[in-house]
């Protein structure tokens, strides 16, 4: 329900505010449907207000604000508490959460594992632990796709980042990750402080301890077998404070957790979505059959410019699935935002998804056309119409190692299979931290 709507005369954007419960809020919509809630928004306005319990939210829902909010104003805020309380409980002080000099010192230190040139090196060992995973398939095996990805990209952050074998520990990761992440979202909506003997507390504790003896035996197999392999880990143990101090296990730990976790879910769900579209895009997967037969060969990074098409398909995949569906930030002073100012401790949110589906930005917002990513149409988009990796200082490191990766996979798995969908229910979304299809995404492996 759409309260009031004010355009002030200074600027373009629309203000608006939607209606709740008393005291609650929008909390309802929130446990129930997220997603609703950020459709309702984009429908009501470009900067949209909702109450959640004793405060509001501000939800842009427009490229314009993006700039402000993470590019120009980025100093005035901080990550909001889904991260910055809730996601520390799992994530520590890594790169995702950490704020202001220790977020850019992190950064700085992790720069050089996510260059161009240290990228394009890990590109063998994505094509060949994909073809490792694929080597268990059986030709007519029902497969979940999802999970299968789960699996795979793990064992690619394992590998190219940390040069250790982590693919066996994926269930382990996997169940702790979506209790984590189911955690993290009910305190979204219900705010409980972690110190309280609560069940769920107790359940959080064992998910991060149980993820913390991976990531532990990770940093012991290293520090018994030392040297310098030119892995994020060799940086890490290298790396020295201006007093010369290095870093400790903690310390260590929190950037490993966030490289895993950041590192494998989201492409993981990237291509779960893509491999969804595919099966319900004939022509498009075609195309892709074309595109990947003409190579003639296993993929290689040197033949990338050679699968236009395989990239313009995920990219067009997570415009209508992003799977970072929305980011926040919490205000810490007074702060101009289009036509209105923000109070500290105020909440701004970005639907990205919203935003990817916008009628005016993408016409017929809906329909699936990779075609929407030729470097023509690329070039005439507004700044921020597409933003699946954030925007600003704090855009996702890892988003060419992303995008590459999503491409090999998708051409070495295209080479020699085809997936038929077998589930007849459509496969919706569950709004966790990231978008995943709700149930995995079921298929029957088709040799070609
Ligand atoms: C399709 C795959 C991916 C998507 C959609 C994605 C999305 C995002 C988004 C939207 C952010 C910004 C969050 C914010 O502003 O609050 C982010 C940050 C981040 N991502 Fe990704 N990501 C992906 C893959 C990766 C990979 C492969 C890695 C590492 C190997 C990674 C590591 C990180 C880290 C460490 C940050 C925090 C950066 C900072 O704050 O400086 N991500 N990601």
């Amino acid at each position: 329900m759409v309260a009031a709507a004010q355009t002030p005369p200074s600027s373009s954007i629309k203000v608006a505010a939607l209606r709740g419960l008393p005291i609650l809020g929008k909390l309802l919509d929130f446990r129930r449907d997220r997603l609703a809630l950020h459709d309702a928004c984009v429908r009501a306005g470009d900067l949209v207000r909702f109450p959640m319990l004793t405060r509001h939210v501000w939800c842009i829902t427009t490229p314009e604000l993006v700039q402000e909010l993470l590019v120009e104003k980025e100093a005035s805020f901080k990550k909001a508490p889904g991260l910055a309380v809730y996601g520390k409980a799992l994530l520590g002080e890594g790169l995702l959460t950490a704020e202001g000099d220790r977020h850019r010192r992190e950064r700085k230190l992790l720069a050089p594992a996510f260059s161009p040139r240290r990228i394009a090196s890990y590109g063998a060992a994505m094509v060949s632990l994909t073809e490792r995973a694929a080597a268990g398939w059986r030709p007519g095996a029902a497969l979940d796709v999802a999970e299968e990805m789960m699996h795979l990209t793990l064992a690619i952050v394992g590998r190219t980042l940390f040069d250790a074998d982590i693919a066996g520990d994926a269930r382990v990761v996997g169940d702790a990750l979506t209790q984590g992440m189911e955690f993290m979202v009910d305190r979204l909506s219900l705010p409980l402080p972690m110190t309280w003997p609560l069940p769920s507390n107790e359940r959080m504790r064992q998910v991060v301890a149980q993820l913390d003896e991976v990531v532990f035996r990770i940093i012991a197999e290293r520090r018994a077998a030392p040297g310098d392999r030119g892995d994020v880990l060799s940086m890490l143990l290298d790396a020295r404070d201006d007093d010369g101090s290095s870093m400790t296990d903690q310390d260590m730990r929190d950037e490993i957790m966030t490289l895993m976790l950041a590192g494998h879910e989201t492409t993981a769900n990237a291509l779960a979505w893509t491999w969804y579209l595919l099966t319900q895009h004939p022509e498009a997967y075609g195309k892709v059959f074309a595109e990947v037969d003409a190579l003639g060969h296993a993929p290689t990074v040197a033949d990338l410019p050679r699968l236009p098409w395989c990239l313009q398909v995920i990219q067009e995949a997570m415009r209508l699935y992003p799977p970072a569906y929305a980011v926040a930030r919490q205000c810490e002073q007074p702060v101009q935002l289009g036509p209105i100012t923000v109070q500290p401790g105020e909440v701004v949110m970005i639907t990205i998804r919203g935003i990817h589906r916008r009628p005016d930005l993408w016409p017929d917002p809906l329909a699936f056309r990779p075609e929407r990513f030729t470097e023509d149409a690329i070039k005439v988009r507004p700044r921020h119409a597409y933003m699946p990796f954030g925007a600003g200082p704090r855009i996702c490191i890892g988003n060419h190692f992303a995008l590459m990766e999503a491409q090999l996979i998708l051409a070495t798995v295209a080479r020699r299979w085809r997936f038929r969908l077998i589930q007849h229910a459509d496969i919706v979304p569950e709004p966790l931290i990231t978008l995943r299809p709700k149930g995995g995404v079921h298929v029957e492996a088709i040799a070609r």
